[in-house]
């Protein structure tokens, strides 16, 4: 593999969560990995009037709490002298002038070529400034953009903030971050789709009865109260990290792992996919939401969500997908479960089973990582009992290392220019197209218990399937 250019990265909101919590880890490890070039600079900038010796004690902090296990001083001390902070605002025509002083002295200092890959950090309300701002210098056309999600919210303002950006920027110069898609298992749904002969011939309506996509967290809203109010579980999990699952598990074969071959795919089943209808939706919240630091007393926001979710075309008509998703449930699990159909006939009534197990195949995306799939065997002994069993494929066991982190393969991707991982303006818009109907009809809210699997609503909504 080669090094990505000389470069440097420029983080917007660098005294935030997301900074400390995952991207200064991802590039530490980056580092760390021999994966970044020799002439590479990180220029961390915020409001808060830090300098750089704050903003490295700073980020040692954070790399020894959020990647304990690969922290050491020799990575460490290269690290430091590689990252510089400039502390200003956002909001006032050319108040980047300091920011672009600071970067051309790092350009003379460090060999990095005027080349940069800025990343928006920052809260949604800073990316129309800080897309303005950036626009003021007229970026070279290598000069790439990440933005973090929530990408808008809702259809308008997603077109809105494309056409925003695309006033500055050319579309394969943004790199909007879903980090679903940084996930190992997640690219390996791809692989375990097309690498197999075996799968992809029963993959469609004729063998498969229904597909569920559940993503559980035992965690709740983190001191995120103000952010997760405006966005519940629908805008915040569902219209991007499991439609994107959604689009890999279901899309047809792309003619090549290019980004806009897979692209052009996921579109178009996202395309087929039908706009979610709000009478097959459920919505529940936790109980003690309301009181939670930041969230108004009277709250409908949800932070439990399950719908029932169909693609029409030739593939997949008729095939219901139960989407499910929730804070505070009993355990941290994100998986898909593939139930194909019955057999036609069942020949073992006379060994007292009269209803077959089907046949089932679980892709654990996290934690666990791992594919098994669930099939019946015969029983030892007389007769013909079937009984299920399971095969399993453990990522830990066979690669015997846990899977880098999401960012720092999307970090990666984005520092080469390689925009395959990342979500394409057509596409984005086409999600929030899909859960539309959802946005204006919000439905009633259930309540639930913090620790249990949420409101018994959702099980009625898939129970006829199983
Ligand atoms: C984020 C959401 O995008 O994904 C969080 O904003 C959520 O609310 C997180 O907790 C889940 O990510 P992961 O990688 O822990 O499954």
């Amino acid at each position: 593999m080669t090094a990505p250019k000389p470069q440097i990265a420029v983080i917007f909101g660098a005294s935030g969560d997301l900074t400390h919590r995952k991207i200064l880890p991802a590039f530490y490890n980056l580092l760390r990995h021999g994966s970044l070039p020799e002439q590479f600079a990180i220029l961390g900038y915020a409001r808060s009037g830090w300098d750089d010796a704050r903003f490295r004690e700073r980020a040692r902090q954070s790399l020894e709490e959020f990647t304990p296990s690969t922290f050491d001083q020799e990575t460490w001390k290269r690290f430091e002298d590689m990252i510089f902070y400039q502390s200003g605002p956002f909001d006032e025509a050319d108040c980047f002038t300091p920011l672009w002083e600071r970067l051309d002295a790092l350009d003379r200092e460090r060999g990095t070529e005027s080349r940069r890959l800025y990343y928006a950090a920052t809260p949604p309300s800073a990316f129309p400034l800080i897309v303005e701002r950036v626009g003021e210098c007229a970026p070279r056309p290598d000069t790439r953009l990440v933005i973090e999600k929530p990408f808008g919210r809702d259809l308008e303002s997603a077109r809105r903030l494309n056409d925003q950006m695309h006033e500055v920027f050319d579309e394969r110069q943004i790199f909007r971050i879903d980090h679903y898609l940084g996930k190992e298992t997640v690219q390996n749904i791809l692989v375990f789709r097309f690498g197999n002969a075996l799968f992809e011939r029963v993959w469609n309506r004729d063998a498969i009865d229904h597909v569920q996509i559940t993503v559980a967290e035992k965690g709740g809203i983190e001191g995120r109260g103000a952010y997760y109010t405006e966005a519940g579980a629908l805008r915040d999990i569902v219209q991007n990290h499991v439609l994107q699952v959604l689009a890999f598990l279901t899309m047809e074969p792309p003619r090549s792992f290019s980004a806009d071959a897979v692209r052009d795919e996921t579109l178009k089943v996202l395309r087929s996919m039908r706009p979610m209808d709000p009478a097959a939706v459920v919505r529940g919240q936790y109980e003690g939401f309301l009181d939670e630091e930041g969230v108004p007393k009277d709250s409908l926001t949800e932070t439990y969500f399950a719908a029932r979710a169909e693609i029409d075309n030739w593939r997949w008509s008729g095939v219901p997908f139960f989407l499910r998703t929730g804070k505070r449930l009993p355990r941290r699990v994100t998986e898909i479960t593939i139930r194909l159909r019955s057999v036609p006939v069942s020949l073992f009534e006379s060994a007292g089973v009269e209803h077959l197990t089907s046949d089932h195949l679980t892709i654990r995306i996290q934690p666990n990582e791992g594919i098994s799939l669930a099939f019946n065997a015969k029983r030892p002994g007389p007769g013909f009992e079937p009984e299920p069993v399971r095969m399993d494929f453990d990522y830990d066991e066979t690669f015997g290392a846990d899977p880098a982190d999401a960012y720092e393969r999307l970090l990666l991707d984005a520092l080469e220019g390689d925009g395959t991982l990342f979500t394409r303006e057509d596409g984005v818009e086409r999600a929030w197209e899909v859960v539309e109907p959802l946005l204006a009809d919000r439905g009633s809210v259930c309540s639930y218990a913090s620790g249990s699997w949420g409101p018994k609503e959702a099980d009625d909504l898939i129970a006829p399937r199983t």
